[in-house]
């Protein structure tokens, strides 16, 4: 048996006027569309800004539903509608910002391990990382690709035989 660590690497910011200009400009649409976010029954609005390599900007918010594993959160929603209309366009970077309209969210709100595992497979197919820039009103984390969040994360291989 052989222990082994693997490091997570990260930037931190303790707000988003320290981001680069571009990734300001991803993060403050992110945080402008978690006001539509449909969350009725968890009151938590969430916003997903993500950057194509064309410059495109696609956003998202949850869904929330009745039924409520039929909801989806708002990464997906712009990461699967960023696919669905720019297939060949590689993705270069998600945002996302979240509030509570019952409490203060005193954390940086990172993607959920499903999200995550979607981010990879774009990366995958890309060959190419994708910076995570994540927040509220707590402060900023961005990460250059999804391996620093999901290190054993399932992948093609796995199903190669
Ligand atoms: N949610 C997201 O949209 N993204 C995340 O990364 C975490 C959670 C949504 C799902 C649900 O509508 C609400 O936040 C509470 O979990």
């Amino acid at each position: 048996m052989k222990k082994q660590v693997i490091e997570c690497e990260f930037e931190e910011y303790s707000n988003a006027s320290e981001l680069s200009d571009i990734d300001k400009v991803l993060f403050l649409e992110a945080k402008r569309i978690s006001q539509n976010a449909y969350a009725p029954y968890s009151g938590f609005n969430v916003g997903a800004a993500v950057r194509l390599e064309n410059g495109k900007v696609i956003l998202g918010t949850n869904q929330e539903n009745i039924a409520y594993p039929s909801g989806l959160c708002a990464e997906r929603v712009a990461l699967f509608s960023a696919h669905s209309s720019y297939p060949k366009q590689k993705i270069e970077s998600v945002a996302i910002y979240a509030y509570s309209k019952n409490f203060i969210v005193d954390e940086v709100v990172s993607p959920c391990g499903a999200c995550r595992q979607v981010i990879a497979e774009y990366e995958e197919i890309s060959k190419q990382a994708i910076s995570v820039i994540m927040g509220s009103d707590a402060g900023v984390i961005k990460t250059n690709g999804v391996k620093q969040l999901l290190p054993f994360r399932f992948s093609s291989k796995g199903l190669k035989s």
